[in-house]
């Protein structure tokens, strides 16, 4: 019946008559599913609790109270409590539809009557875990659409193939706890990928406390993370709350980690191993649980090869790493993200702007964008004062005029840049045609797409 013996669905069988569970068991392993036995409800949710099932099939009477059903449905309650999603199929042989109807009441998924017909059994079993296979990926589904939910989170324009990874990450351990480690240059957006990972979180609803550690002198850095009771040095007039506790249940957004100082490194790693911390001047261990997500544009490896940041803290901060592109490496996104500060602007100054010349967008599209996001932010916003109504103009962006091509020489470029402009010509030459294109390269189109993907110039 099953094809894919990668996973084998593991189900849960509790009957207190040991020839049912025999009999099931080996129906089901006929069938290829993993089963584990449970003689009373007791036994039952312990196994439910220590492991991961895919369905359960269960008896609704047991040894005490063979007729009512009540034990059966007192499982499948608590069942329902330690996990909702696990389908549950009840069997009874004193099928009296009351009992059926509130098992079903109770999150029951389906029912069978004693003695069962195999087909039956497992037509309802399959059914049932692939419903639940599909639920599972429809949440999946929720987290990504959440993401791209405007109203509920940041904006994060992302459309480039060179971004999609970095989406696909944030859909896949955003709702987890894990620690998360952005890195990328300045202004491609770390901060705005920290947001949205707390956004799509279950901590959504709490709070995201940023400390950005390149802002704070080593002596107030202790303090300002862990907090300190009064008189713990001279200006400590009064007890203070560190970000760390006021993080709890939420999210510690750690910007510009390279910075934090290497004595400061070992304290940290200490309250990530332990969730324990102590304010500075008291003894007092306080535990916190915070989501830690952290940020630089240092090339953190590099400095904790030089001994300048403690390897065993990089590996607690980045069990996930995400790498956000520079803006030149996805270029796809460009005129996404201009319109997108453009309505921002617009509304803000008050103007009534419709978008951008052809000649702006070109200019920002062949712009090499050396400080990211923030300076397209920044251009647009310049270009919104500026302008006139109802079209911003290239001479509003306050670039300079011709791109890198005009502004950078050849021979300042490497070889990847040269590559990526002359494409960037070549493609404007044609009007976009990639056939074209590709031919006056002399790549076939196949090569040209990659080359396409790899600079974002789709
Ligand atoms: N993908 C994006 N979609 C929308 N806005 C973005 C995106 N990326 C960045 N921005 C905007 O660009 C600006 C810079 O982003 P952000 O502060 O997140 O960058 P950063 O990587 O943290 O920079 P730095 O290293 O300098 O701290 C912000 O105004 C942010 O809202
Ligand atoms: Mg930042």
């Amino acid at each position: 019946m099953r094809t894919d013996n990668a996973h084998r669905y593991r189900v849960l069988l509790a009957d207190d008559q040991a020839d049912i569970r025999d009999a099931l068991r080996l129906l089901l392993k006929n069938e290829g599913y993993e089963t584990h036995a449970a003689a009373s409800p007791a036994e039952a949710l312990s196994a439910i609790e220590s492991r991961e099932f895919d369905a359960v099939l269960m008896d609704l009477n047991y040894t005490r109270d063979t007729t009512s059903g009540q034990e059966g449905l007192d499982l499948l309650s608590r069942i329902q409590i330690v996990d909702s999603t696990l389908p549950v199929v009840v069997m009874t042989a004193w099928s009296s539809i009351e009992v059926a109807v509130e098992a079903m009441r109770r999150g029951a998924r389906d029912f069978l009557q004693k003695p069962w017909e195999n087909t039956r059994l497992l037509s309802i079993l399959s059914t049932q875990i692939d419903l639940r296979q599909a639920l599972r990926r429809a949440s999946r589904l929720e987290a990504e659409n959440r993401l791209l939910r405007a109203e509920s989170r940041p904006s994060l324009i992302a459309e480039s193939a060179a971004m999609q990874p970095v989406l696909e990450l944030i859909a896949r351990i955003g709702p987890s706890d894990a620690n998360v480690l952005i890195t990328g240059e300045h202004g491609t957006g770390k901060e705005v990928v920290a947001q949205t990972l707390h956004a799509v979180s279950d901590r959504a609803n709490r709070a995201m406390v940023t400390v950005n550690a390149g802002g704070l002198s080593e002596g107030v850095f202790e303090s300002e993370l862990f907090g300190h009771v009064k008189g713990a040095f001279t200006d400590a007039r009064v007890d203070r709350v560190g970000r760390f506790e006021l993080a709890d249940g939420g999210t510690l957004f750690l910007d510009e980690i390279a910075n934090v100082p290497l004595n400061l490194q070992a304290k940290l790693l200490r309250i990530l191993e332990t969730g324990e911390l102590e304010r500075v001047g008291s003894s007092h261990t306080r535990r916190v649980n915070v989501r830690v997500i952290a940020a630089t544009n240092a090339d953190v490896n590099a400095e904790a090869e030089a001994g300048r940041f403690r390897q065993d803290l990089l590996f607690r901060l980045n069990t996930i790493e995400i790498h956000l592109p520079p803006l030149r490496e996805r270029r796809g996104d460009i005129e996404l993200l201009a319109l997108h500060f453009l309505r921002i602007y617009a509304q803000r100054y008050h103007k009534k702007l419709a978008g951008f010349e052809s000649t702006a967008l070109q200019m920002m599209r062949e712009h090499p964008w050396p400080g990211n996001v923030r300076e397209l932010d920044h251009a647009v916003e310049r270009g919104v004062l500026l302008s006139g109504e109802p079209l911003v103009k290239s001479s509003d962006l306050g670039l300079r005029a011709g791109g890198p091509g005009a502004a950078t020489r050849l021979e300042d470029m490497s070889l990847e840049e040269v590559e990526r402009h002359l494409i960037q010509r070549t493609l404007n030459r044609h009007a976009g045609n990639v056939s074209h294109t590709a031919r006056a390269l002399g790549l076939s189109r196949s090569a040209m797409y990659r080359r396409l993907q790899k600079y974002g110039l789709e």
